[in-house]
């Protein structure tokens, strides 16, 4: 299985998203073996999506949610209510969040709890900065954040949890890391898992990889065994993109099925 994270981010408003949810059920259309498809609209998007997606293959995912269920929060949304729209995915952690809204690893376990109390699926993203790789402390930025996020959560199924691993100098500027450093990096994530959940099988959750996925590099992430799939931004609002990058997904798909 693989699994493709369409985030639309702030790019497209109602119209677009529709046009686009379309577009990616067309791209889906005559495969033989389908991935797992989530699409995160902007929050305002999510209803007339659903509407699109609703009884289809794709699944809705939200780009954030608050920590409490209820109250007096100007302008947050709930888990609750997500569900109340049909969503059952949402990215949790993001690094833009994280940069520009002051994101704490305390609040993004607040809204991991929140988002597993709700049924909705956690993509939890992870990944260091520039210049946390160039002095060598990636490995221990990753691991602050998935101890401090996961420390005291509990997890019922392995299935309602996915990390993708998004190194922040890749997103949005073309650059990307070597392959080898990602599986490096996803072996060492299970390997931090296994210590802050030891209730779950680490080698089940699914790691995904983040940061300037296109339709050109997707497949050389891809057909690696041990990337489960691919968190894409910018890319995911180009239908050509979006559709070369579900094309490499089949070509791995269909390429593992025949072994
Ligand atoms: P990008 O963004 O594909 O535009 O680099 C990825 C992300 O932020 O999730």
């Amino acid at each position: 299985m693989k699994t493709i994270i369409a985030n639309w981010k702030m790019n497209v408003g109602v119209r677009e998203s529709v046009a686009l949810a379309r577009g990616t059920l067309l791209a889906l259309r005559g495969r033989r073996i389908l991935p797992e498809v989530v699409i995160c609209p902007p929050f305002i998007a999510l209803s007339e999506v659903h509407k699109v997606v609703a009884r289809s293959v794709v699944f809705l995912g939200a780009q954030n949610l608050f920590w409490e269920d209820h109250g007096a929060y100007t302008g947050e949304i709930s888990g609750r209510m997500l569900t109340e729209l049909g969503v059952s995915h949402v990215i949790v952690g993001h690094s833009e969040r994280r940069e520009y809204l002051g994101e704490t690893d305390e609040m993004i376990r607040n809204k991991v709890t929140q988002a597993l109390a709700n049924q909705l699926n956690v993509i939890m993203c992870v990944g260091e900065t520039a210049s946390e790789r160039k002095s060598g402390e990636q490995r221990e930025r990753v691991r602050t954040q998935l101890v401090h996020v996961f420390a005291g959560v509990r997890l019922k199924s392995h299935e309602r949890l996915m990390i993708a691993y998004e190194p922040v100098w890749a997103i949005g500027t073309g650059e990307i890391p070597e392959v080898a450093e990602v599986l490096a990096m996803n072996e060492y994530i299970r390997s931090i898992l296994t210590d802050v959940l030891p209730e779950m099988d680490a080698n089940k959750i699914r790691v995904l990889y983040g940061g300037s996925v296109e339709g050109n590099n997707a497949y050389s992430f891809l057909r690696e065994q041990k990337i489960d799939g691919l968190l894409v931004g910018g890319a995911s609002v180009k239908l050509n993109q979006l559709k070369e990058i579900i094309d490499a997904t089949s070509e791995v798909l269909d390429a593992q099925k025949s072994l």
